[in-house]
Order: C-alpha cells, then structure tokens, then sequence
C-alpha cells in the first residue's frame, strides 16, 4: 500500500511512501542529495598510543571509569558530525533519503559484530531500555516466573519488577556465590540450577557483574539450561537471557559462542559507539511469543497498521526497535563503531584489556589495607576491578583519586566498592599510577 502525499511540507515536497516510516523517500525539485558515506577507516591503529590518538578524551587525568560512558573515537565523531550536518540543512529530506539505508546498515553492523542475523537485532537507545523491552515482553503463562541473581543491576530488578506490576508475573532472586573474590564456575552452575524451579520460564543475569567484576561462565550456564530443558516443552523451556554490556567490546566471544538466548547490551561504553545507542539481539526462536512494548516506526508496520494489521509479522528485530524519531546523526554512526573495533582487532582488544586488569588487581592485591573483591582468575573477570580499602569509604576512595586527577568510580549498590576500569584507552604506566596512589591513600 502506498500513502500518497502532495505538497507535504509547505508544499515543497511530495513524498511518495511514508510520511514518518521507515521506507521513505523524498522527491523534490531541489532537494540536497546528501547521504552518508561509506564508513571510514580510522588510519593507523597499529599502536596503542595512534589508538588513544583516535579520541579527543583529556590527557589532563587518567580515565578509569570509561565502563559508564565513552568518548567518542575519531570515525565515529566524524559520522556524527557528518549527519549532523545534513539534518541541520534539511531534515526531512536528509531523514526520507537516508533512513532506510542506515537503518538496515545499522542492524547489518550489529548483526555482523555479533555473528548474528539483522533480522533477529533490535536497536535501542541503551542498556536499560533494552532490558526494559525484552522483560516487559517475555511471554510468560500464568503462573510463569523469572529467575534472577542477587548480583544484578537496578536496572534488571527494576525491569522485572515493573514487570510484575503491570501483569503480576513473578520474579525471585538467587545467590550466585558466596563471596566474589573466591567465586568458581562450578559454585555458580550449581547454584544457577538448584535456583531453577519447575515454573521458571527465564533466568534474567548479567555477564560481567558492575558490582564486583564477576563475570559470569554464561555458556556453562548455557548448558546447564540446555540439560534442564530437555525435559521441558517448548512453552516452559527456561530462555537465558543476559546483560551483557560489560562484556560487550571487552570479550570476544559471539552470540553462537555464549549460547544464551537474549542478550542486551548498550552500545556508548567498551563498544566506544555514539552515546545513546544500545542493542538487543534474541535468537530467532526464542522471540516467538514476544510482544513489543513501545511502537516501531518500522514502515511494514504502518503498512499493517493501514490494513487494520497488527506488526506480528514482521521479524523481531524491527519490530521490537523502538520508533518515533530518535537523535539519528547519533544512531546511524553506530556502524563506525562497529567497524571501529573490527579494525582493532577484536582478539586483541580482549587480551589488552585483560593485560591491564590484571597489572591492576596484582598491584591493588598487593597493598596489606587493600582488598580485592573481583576474582584474580581472567575467566571469571573482564575488565572491572573492584576493591575496598580498610577504614576509608569507596567515595571517600574516589574522592581522593578525583584530587590526583584520576577518575575512578563507586559501583551503585547496597554494598558498594571502589572500582577501576582499565581500558584500551589506558596505559601500564597510567594503571601503575593509580595502584600508586591507592596505597598513598591507604597508608
Ligand atoms: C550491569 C549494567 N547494566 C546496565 C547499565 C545501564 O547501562 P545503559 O546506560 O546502557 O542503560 C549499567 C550501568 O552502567 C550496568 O552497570
């Protein structure tokens, strides 16, 4: 069905195919053609110095709190300003000529990082609003529940409980380990399965836990459920369903890898991608069922929406990607981001990454007032390290680091750490300086 509209916009544009949807396009006398180019390669990134090179981030203090938010490197900083610049010439026009091109682009990018299919990835602006999406919309019976961790983020307890209110769907919490600095896979497993009851229909976790570093052995986890639905049919089979935001860019695991059903997972902190981008990818099977929360602007769906149709039919991914009109010039420049870290070297970013978490955590563990609390072991963390020191406050930790010119961060919880978060953005010597400085503090 097309929607014909002459004379849209002050009369100087006809726009055949959708007013606001998705498969637009423009056609006007004098419309800018502007489009977005190709994505660029970022030029050397052969050493990690032409890598920091790439971001306009202060020399004037060592970062080691990036794992909230980043500073936007080189390609992406100029595909931002480059759409930018054509919405601010000519909105629609540039919206109508470019959206469907960047749309499919950008879930191609994300499909193609996460060894996926486009069709099974949602875009979202975050992390949170991923989670909110996905637990809002699990199909569950009466009845049904969700089986959560002690160690989780607000922002799943606060998705699972809204959830719970607007359906009553019931959700409990299970201790993963005891204490994080001794936890093993196996503890974790076992605990996973003993917290697994006959009418749990998923199992909401987070990969790497910004409460203490842990990060979980999610395809143990996996597996484990695999065991369990054996025995399951279709309708009650346990979906594993994962934030994985601080595992995504860090580890270098795919999709297949991991063997978890959803994974949620923003876009603006080790991905280095435009603030306010985020994903959820969900394997085809496991988003039969799934209802949308929030309208996609997706053009098939107003095509059906004309016919008096629900969008069921459309693949999940779009269906589920929010709609209305975002902050494109931020969103459509999330391939560069992708294609960013591609050129770095995904393998290689995982073991940088692990080379100065574990230089932190020696030099951290190595202080008699200091204790650690994320594991020594690299399969059971990633990128977050986590500690407390003896009589003295986490904010009163980060406080004094603030003063030194270094940022570090308090984890946001009841039981609250000091925490660091080294990335490729860091250096040895730039971690050695804030080790320094925790046993300044600490003596
Ligand atoms: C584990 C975890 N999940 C989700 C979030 C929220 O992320 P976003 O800003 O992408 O919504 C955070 C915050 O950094 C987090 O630590």
């Amino acid at each position: 069905m097309k929607l014909q509209r002459r004379g849209f916009l002050s009369g100087t544009l006809a726009v055949t195919g959708t007013a606001l949807g998705l498969r637009g396009r423009a056609l006007a006398a004098n419309a800018p053609a502007a489009s977005p180019a190709p994505a660029a390669r970022a030029g050397d990134l052969s050493s990690w110095k032409a890598v920091r090179d790439q971001f306009p981030l202060t020399r004037e203090r060592i970062n080691l709190a990036l794992m909230l938010l980043t500073s936007h490197p080189r390609p992406v900083r100029d595909a931002i300003d480059r759409h930018r610049r054509g919405f601010d010439d000519d909105p629609v026009t540039y919206f109508h000529e470019n959206v469907e091109r960047s749309e499919r682009a950008l879930r191609e990018s994300a499909a193609a990082y996460l060894g996926t299919h486009a069709d099974e990835v949602a875009i979202t602006g975050n992390t949170t609003t991923g989670l909110a999406l996905l637990y809002g919309g699990l199909p569950l019976a009466r009845g049904q529940e969700i089986v959560t961790s002690t160690h989780d983020h607000y922002v799943t307890y606060e998705s699972l409980r809204l959830r719970s209110v607007h359906t009553g769907a019931p959700y409990r919490k299970v201790q993963l380990y005891a204490a994080p600095e001794t936890a093993t896979e196996d503890e974790i497993v076992s605990n996973l399965v003993k917290g697994v009851g006959p009418r749990t229909r998923a199992v909401a976790v987070t990969w790497v836990h910004s409460s203490t570093g842990v990060k979980l052995p999610i395809r143990r986890m996996a597996d484990a459920i695999a065991d369990l639905n054996k025995k399951r049919a279709e309708s009650d089979r346990v979906l594993l369903c994962v934030d994985g935001v601080h595992g995504f860019g860090v580890e270098s695991e795919a999709m297949a890898d991991l063997g978890c059903d959803f994974f949620v997972a923003g876009c603006h902190k080790w991905i280095f991608g435009p603030r306010g981008t985020g994903l959820v990818w969900g394997r085809a099977d496991a988003w039969k069922g799934h209802t949308g929360l929030i309208p996609t602007f997706d053009w098939g769906a107003f095509e059906l929406w004309m016919k008096g149709q629900p969008p069921d039919s459309l693949p999940p991914g779009p269906r589920t990607t929010p709609g209305g009109f975002q902050s494109f010039e931020h969103r459509w420049a999330l391939p560069e981001a992708f294609a960013f870290h591609q050129q770095l070297g995904r393998a290689r970013v995982t073991a940088r990454i692990h080379e100065l978490s574990t230089r932190c955590k020696d030099g951290l563990a190595a202080i008699p007032s200091v204790k650690l609390r994320t594991p020594r072991s690299e399969a059971l963390s990633a990128g977050l390290v986590c500690f407390e020191v003896a009589g003295k406050e986490p904010k009163a930790v980060v406080a004094y680091l603030a003063t030194r010119k270094i940022v570090a961060s308090t984890t946001p919880y009841a039981q609250s750490f000091a925490r660091f978060s080294p990335s490729i953005l860091n250096t040895p010597e730039e971690v050695d300086r804030a080790v320094a400085e925790v046993r300044a503090f600490a003596s």
